[in-house]
């Protein structure tokens, strides 16, 4: 008897709530149809258990988030508590989630979906067909590395301090992700660093190098100093298949990518461990896009990218692929029919609320499954 699947749904802050609640939407959905057995447990996460608890993630959500089989996280962070002290901002939570869960990589797919063409910034011929994968290290670099802080100096002022570090083992299981990932794409992978002035970035291309030679010579490595991918991702994007880098540098490129498809609004992620001996791996689904609190609570939020993130579980944790794909078809049906949320609106198309596209996408799926 397969034992249930457990989720915990950690909406956040800002439009967190609003995007996630399109999520349940569609779960309803699955369950009549389809009956996928998911046991929902909910938690909070950010600046709302700040004002709950003192903190933005307390030690029993941690304790649940590493006992499900997937976590499916909204957004954190806003203005109110932008004054706080660093260690509890609401987005430590979330980087505590991604440092207790291992989840080393962070898979940010940009994909551009035709009937939005219109909408990026760059020009069709540039964009269109993209369809792109960076996978991001998550766990480690300048977001974690020590020595860190902000230091008064002999003089009285301060120094704020953070440091790059990374070992031969993390760069090397997050290029086995990337060359791994590959394999099944287009089989190119570029690899960001800047060896031209960091000792890390040496490294890291040292690894990738070598590991690359040892077992992924059925595809194809290039190096890019990161300034360069920047450029190139404005230039030429379909030139990329897989990209793989450093915390920081691919929190940067991410959002860059992910603008080129149109919105912010549109692109989920993965964030993965390493598999366990049943080939389990501990993950997290997230939107790319932030908590917006200039539009929270205004039903303008674009709830695709949270969609998008709820397919990817479907996907890489419980291998329902025929179930990720038809959510992936419905947003695609709903972005023929012409809505539009206000981050992806155009000319001629129909501005309509989040509610009112989560709802499209469930009547689309009524209708693929009929
Ligand atoms: C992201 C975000 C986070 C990050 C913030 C919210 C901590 O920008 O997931 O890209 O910097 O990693
Ligand atoms: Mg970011």
């Amino acid at each position: 008897m397969a034992r249930n699947k457990r989720l915990l749904l950690l909406p956040g802050d800002g439009i967190g709530p609003e995007v996630m609640a399109e999520v349940r939407r569609v779960m309803a959905w699955f369950d009549k149809r389809r009956a996928l057995g998911f046991e929902v447990v909910d938690g909070l996460v950010g600046g709302i258990s700040y004002d709950r608890h003192g903190t933005p993630l307390t030690d029993e959500v941690m304790a649940l988030a590493l006992e499900v089989d997937a976590v499916l996280f909204g957004a954190v962070g806003g203005p109110k508590w932008d004054h706080l002290d660093f260690s509890v901002k609401p987005e430590r939570g979330l980087l505590r989630l991604r440092k207790e869960m291992d989840l080393f990589a962070n898979l940010r797919p940009a994909v551009l979906f035709e009937p939005l063409i219109e909408a990026s910034t760059l020009k069709p011929e540039v964009v269109r067909g993209l369809d792109m994968m960076i996978v991001r290290e998550l766990t480690g670099g300048i977001y974690f590395g020590t020595p860190r802080g902000i230091e008064r100096l002999a003089d009285g002022s301060r120094r704020g301090v953070n440091t790059e570090v990374y070992s031969e083992a993390e760069i090397e299981r997050v290029g086995r992700v990337a060359l791994e990932l590959a394999r099944k794409r287009r089989k190119l992978v570029h690899s960001v660093d800047k060896a031209n002035v960091m000792e890390s970035g040496v490294l890291w291309r040292e690894v990738m190098t070598a590991l690359h030679k040892a077992e992924y010579a059925d595809v194809e490595l290039r190096h890019m100093y990161a300034d360069n991918a920047a450029m190139q991702l404005v230039r030429d994007p379909r030139q990329f298949d897989v990209m793989v880098a450093g915390n920081l540098f691919a929190d940067i490129l991410s959002d860059c990518a992910a603008m080129l498809t149109g919105s912010l609004g549109m692109l989920p992620s993965a964030s993965l461990g390493a598999p366990d001996g049943a080939g389990r791996r501990r993950a997290l689904y997230e939107p790319v896009h932030g908590s917006a609190p200039d539009i929270a609570g205004q039903g303008r939020a674009n709830p695709i990218a949270m969609l998008m993130s709820y397919a990817m579980m479907l996907r890489y944790s419980f291998d329902l692929a025929d179930e990720a794909d038809l959510v992936e078809r419905a947003i695609t049906g709903v972005l023929d029919g012409g809505l539009r949320t206000a981050d992806i609106m155009q000319p001629g198309k129909a501005r309509v609320s989040t509610e009112v596209m989560g709802e499209a996408v469930v009547s689309e799926l009524d209708k693929l499954a009929a």
